[in-house]
């Protein structure tokens, strides 16, 4: 786990101001970018379109014991299983600033991840429900890395404690929509603990679901980019 960030390519982009970033030439940047790179970059113009994708996975959970994690991880598990790279984010392994809109946008860690975010072309966000929202390290990692998220295709798996919380995503999918033009895959993974045995995902309708989550990402990416 976390092995595969070790892959990210050369750094392209910064964020000078609030959650806004802005392309730097070479001299500005002081980063050379080599040709060979440069259509594996995060900005899909050189993409080809026999398509080399690359699909990140983020925990956003700060609990040891998280039940989204696990979901995230047979997601990422099935993403593994793709011609395309698979990435892992855990944010419990990376320590990110609050965002203030200033100063932040400088701190190494939160540029390690808006590259990450900024070269994936689909995301899948494994969030934990709290107080009918998702929790406050996934909005705090939106406002970090900002326009990475532009153009996404972007699904979620859920971790709550009842089914009452359904529609909570709901806010967060509509910020990335409004703000970034994320494409939204609209099945989202949702689970209370009864999917689980101790640390396992055991209920086969979510394994399913997960899987299935996974594939219809690459699904959409894959018809998005043709
Ligand atoms: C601060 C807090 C607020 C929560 N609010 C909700 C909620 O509004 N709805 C809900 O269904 N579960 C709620 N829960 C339960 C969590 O969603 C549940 O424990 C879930 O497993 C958390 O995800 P995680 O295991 O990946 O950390 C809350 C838990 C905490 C700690």
């Amino acid at each position: 786990m976390g092995q595969d960030r070790d892959n990210a390519i050369s750094p392209e982009r910064v964020q000078p101001e609030y959650g806004r970033q802005k392309d730097l030439t070479e001299s500005e940047s002081g980063i050379s970018f080599s040709p060979e790179l440069e259509f594996l970059s995060g900005s899909n113009h050189f993409l080809p379109l026999w398509s080399f994708m690359r699909y990140l996975t983020i925990s956003c959970s700060l609990n040891p014991n998280s039940r989204s994690r696990i979901l995230a991880q047979q997601a990422h598990q099935r993403l593994q299983t793709t011609e395309s790279e698979a990435t892992w984010l855990d944010l419990t392994e990376i320590e990110l600033p609050m965002c203030d809109g200033a100063a932040c946008y400088q701190v190494p860690a939160v540029q390690q991840v808006s590259r990450m975010i900024a070269e994936a072309q689909g995301i899948l966000v494994a969030v934990p429900i709290y107080n009918f929202d998702v929790n406050a390290a996934a909005k705090n990692l939106v406002e970090l890395t900002g326009e990475g998220w532009e153009d996404k295709v972007v699904g979620f798996l859920c971790a709550a404690g009842a089914m009452n919380s359904y529609m909570s995503v709901m806010s967060f999918a509509n910020s990335l929509m409004f703000d970034f033009r994320s494409v939204i895959v609209p099945r989202f993974v949702y689970a209370d603990k009864s999917a689980f045995t101790d640390d396992t995902l055991t209920d086969p309708k979510i394994i399913h679901r997960v899987n299935e989550l996974a594939d219809t990402l690459v699904r959409f990416t894959t018809a998005l980019k043709q």
